[in-house]
């Protein structure tokens, strides 16, 4: 009988439960993505709160990119010792902290310079109005950028590093058929589209252990037309963990997913885990642990997921926005489900909830 406080395993990182803060973008660090002091508060503040595995908000791996306001990066040297600060502090809290890294790709719509990468550009397509398609010296210039930042990464103490492979970004662009229409050995079949993930996956662990966890975040489905299917996401999921992938989080949904199908979506008490039966499916079929993610809000249910699924972690963005202390209060034996009312009012310059203003 598994429980939700069970100290578990993943590569080389012992966690004390199975709650994950899943990827947030706070929003906290300053112009040109370096940390900030409130920053280095925040994840205290997660950290003393209980959770097991904080994994950050995305953070550029370049700046070939214009770096989003607030956006944490890792672009240089620079950053080893300023997130060295971060992670101690986390550590003091028997917490971990994984760093989620991003190339942004024509999501970033807030550019005004640097480049704006695409899988490929097309007529017609606002989405990526001003973009670049990538040329193969381009590919490799971003893959080694993703390489270097996991580096830094396990320099500067975090626990792991997470791919963001989901939501639209620019890795899950090139997944996605309706926005990848190369014809090199970039695009077509799933086994192509998957190319430039696995082999960063690949380069990742050699340059960092096979015991250093390396994670991703994929889209179960795109929820749209010409999106990844889920038989793909399996395809991609299997592709990943043969080149040494520790974990596997399951999310879904694009800005172009159809209304309602998206990634961060309306949650009522009645409602399940949005992504978990993708993420029970994909777990059945994969030796790695999966993270579930999605509309997670109550902990009533949670230890029946785990025992008859094979999901290992739960994983929960808005929740801990309202109540950084969530798994102390259940921990507490005040079991109500989190406060959060899934009204996603959290977004903003800088992420906060409406209610902790
Ligand atoms: C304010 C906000 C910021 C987010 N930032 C990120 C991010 O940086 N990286 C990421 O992978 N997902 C991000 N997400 C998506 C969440 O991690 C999560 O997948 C989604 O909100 C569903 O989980 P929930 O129902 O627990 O909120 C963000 C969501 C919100 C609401």
């Amino acid at each position: 009988m598994k429980t939700l406080f069970d100290e578990t395993q993943l590569s080389g990182m012992k966690l004390k439960n199975r709650f994950v803060r899943s990827a947030t973008h706070d929003g906290m660090a300053d112009a040109l993505g370096h940390v900030t002091e409130k920053l280095i508060t925040h994840f205290e503040e997660l950290a003393k709160g209980g959770v097991g595995t904080i994994i950050t908000g995305l953070t550029n791996v370049t700046d070939l990119e214009k770096i989003v306001p607030g956006q944490m990066a890792i672009y240089n040297d620079s950053f080893i010792d300023e997130y060295q600060k971060l992670t101690d502090t986390v550590h003091q809290y028997d917490s971990k902290i994984i760093l989620q890294l991003v190339c942004n790709g024509a999501q970033n719509r807030s550019r005004n310079e640097g480049v704006l990468w695409a899988p490929s550009v097309f007529d017609n397509e606002p989405t990526i109005a001003g973009a670049t398609e990538m040329t193969k010296e381009d590919i490799k210039v971003m893959q080694a950028a993703f390489v270097n930042g996991a580096v830094r990464a396990k320099k500067a103490g975090f626990d792991g590093v997470q791919l963001h492979v989901a939501h639209g970004y620019l890795l899950s662009r090139f997944l996605t058929p309706y926005y990848n229409r190369r014809t090199d050995e970039y695009g077509g079949t799933i086994e192509n589209r998957a190319r430039v993930v696995v082999e960063i996956v690949e380069r990742i662990v050699k340059s960092v252990g096979e015991e250093y966890p390396v994670l991703a975040k994929v889209n179960c489905e795109d929820f749209m037309e010409q999106g990844l299917t889920f038989t793909e996401c399996l395809d991609l999921c299997k592709m990943l963990q043969k080149a040494g992938l520790s974990a596997v989080e399951i999310s879904g949904g694009t800005a172009l997913s159809r209304a309602g199908e998206g990634t961060i979506r309306k949650v009522t008490p009645e409602s399940e885990p949005y992504f978990k039966n993708y993420a029970a499916e994909l777990a059945e079929n994969l030796s790695i642990p999966v993270i579930c993610v999605g509309g997670i809000r109550d902990i009533n249910g949670l230890e029946d997921i785990v025992n008859q699924t094979k999901i290992e972690y739960l994983s929960m963005c808005r929740p801990f926005i309202r109540e950084p202390e969530l798994i102390n209060r259940w921990v507490s034996g005040d079991r109500t489900p989190a406060k959060c009312i899934s009204c996603t009012k959290c977004f903003g310059v800088e992420t906060q909830c409406i209610f902790n203003k």
